[in-house]
């Protein structure tokens, strides 16, 4: 047994026995194994101490996906977070203020972030994802006669989806999502993992319908940052951000879909900047993105010139913070270029990554080898590589 101390964030919603309405935060000494985990603390904490602490949990077995919250910062699953695990990581980040008076490891709990608290641990995911999932129609469109029996898919056609199918609801990435602390409007990485669920299902007749919406939203596909929060959260290997991007390569490559909110042109923009120039063109990056055509010089559509003049706050703001003082990087296309042969070294691997169009289902493989028993890449049977139809969804 060991004695851990949760501190942890509490919310009353209203005045009651003396306690005001309100976050604070409350310490419980708990003693347990230290392969136990931080909901089994949580629930000793329940039991003895306080009935009042609030927090929802059901299956204690990463299944049921109701007992996310925050621990040392971090957006995960209570009941699959180790209490000896959750303790090192507090001694090594300090997030947890390491030890408190009494040299005892104090692992931090608090609610989930991007949502409302009710009270204490238990938060509302109804406007910040119940709503966003339903946004995304989380059902099967097939188009076509009606099937004798069911629709029949050959199961490697399946493998593609397996990781977003593999979704628990949970919110954890929802949580970590930092464009959704930027924008709660963004549909957000748990949703849109589940549209590609049936974006990636051969049986759904809706991909082309279903892409032009998720796009042409300004708070859809193109909201993402790739800021990988989404994956380090997730607790089941969804990979939230992997299936945005497959989103963003089959409406773009697949189906050509330009999107009003010109993220595909920035894209496009970004890698052939890199391409070309080895480091960032920020001035050319703003122009191909709105107006994308021949160096220097501007196709004035009308949606150009609106996107254009609706980014001069944003190029004041690389201005004001010194991303876009100098003059090489306020003329577009003026950005030098990287010193020696380095730039060819860049184009190399533009090559290497246009060879290897192909994409490897990580979540059927492990990555990299780190799951027991995961086999090597090249040790995957040719099912397990989803067929590419026109080889533009590597990851
Ligand atoms: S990668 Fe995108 S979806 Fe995932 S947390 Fe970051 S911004 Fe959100
Ligand atoms: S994608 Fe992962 S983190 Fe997000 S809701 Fe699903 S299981 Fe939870
Ligand atoms: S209690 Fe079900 S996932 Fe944690």
């Amino acid at each position: 047994m060991a004695e851990y101390t949760l501190k942890v964030r509490r919310f009353q919603p209203e005045p009651e026995d003396g306690v005001a309405a309100g976050p604070y935060w409350e310490e419980f000494d708990v003693e347990l194994e230290d392969t136990l985990s931080v909901l089994d603390g949580i629930l000793q904490a329940k039991n003895d101490q306080d009935g009042t602490l609030a927090v929802r949990c059901s299956c204690r077995a990463a299944i049921c996906g109701s007992c996310g919250v925050k621990v040392n910062g971090q957006s995960t699953l209570a009941c699959k977070t180790q209490l000896g695990e959750a303790a090192a990581e507090a001694e090594r980040t300090a997030t947890g203020n390491g030890a408190n008076g009494a040299g005892k490891t104090v692992i931090t709990v608090e609610p989930m972030a991007n949502m409302p608290v009710i009270k204490d641990l238990v938060t509302d995911m109804e406007s910040t994802h119940w709503e966003k999932y339903r946004r995304v129609s989380p059902w099967l469109m097939p188009t076509g006669p009606e099937p004798e029996r069911e629709h029949i898919v050959p199961p490697e056609a399946m493998v593609d989806v397996t990781q977003s199918v593999a979704c628990i609801q949970c919110g954890a990435c929802v949580s970590a999502c930092l464009s959704m602390e930027a924008d709660p409007d963004f549909i957000g990485p748990a949703a849109l993992a589940k549209a590609y669920r049936f974006i990636g299902d051969p049986r759904d007749g809706q991909h082309e319908e279903r892409l032009y919406d998720l796009a042409n939203d300004p708070h859809g596909i193109y909201d993402c940052t790739h800021c990988f929060s989404c994956i380090d959260a997730c607790p089941k290997g969804v990979a939230p951000m992997n299936q945005i991007m497959r989103l963003r390569r089959i409406a773009g490559d697949d189906y050509g879909i330009a999107d009003v909110n010109h993220g595909r042109n920035h894209e496009l923009a970004f890698t052939k900047n890199i391409e070309k120039k080895g480091t960032l063109d920020e001035s050319l990056l703003l122009q191909e993105s709105y107006a994308p055509g021949v160096k220097g010089k501007l196709l004035p559509t009308r949606s150009a010139i609106k996107g254009l003049l609706e980014s001069i706050p944003t190029a004041i703001r690389g201005i004001r913070t010194g991303k876009m003082r100098s003059i090489p990087k306020l003329i577009p296309g003026v950005h030098e270029k990287l010193p020696g042969d380095a730039q060819e070294h860049v184009k190399r691997i533009y090559a290497r990554a246009e060879e290897s169009h192909q994409e490897l289902n990580l979540y059927m493989i492990g990555e990299g080898g780190e799951e027991e028993g995961a086999p090597e890449a090249e040790d995957v049977p040719a099912a397990a590589i989803v067929p590419e139809p026109d080889e533009s969804r590597e990851l």
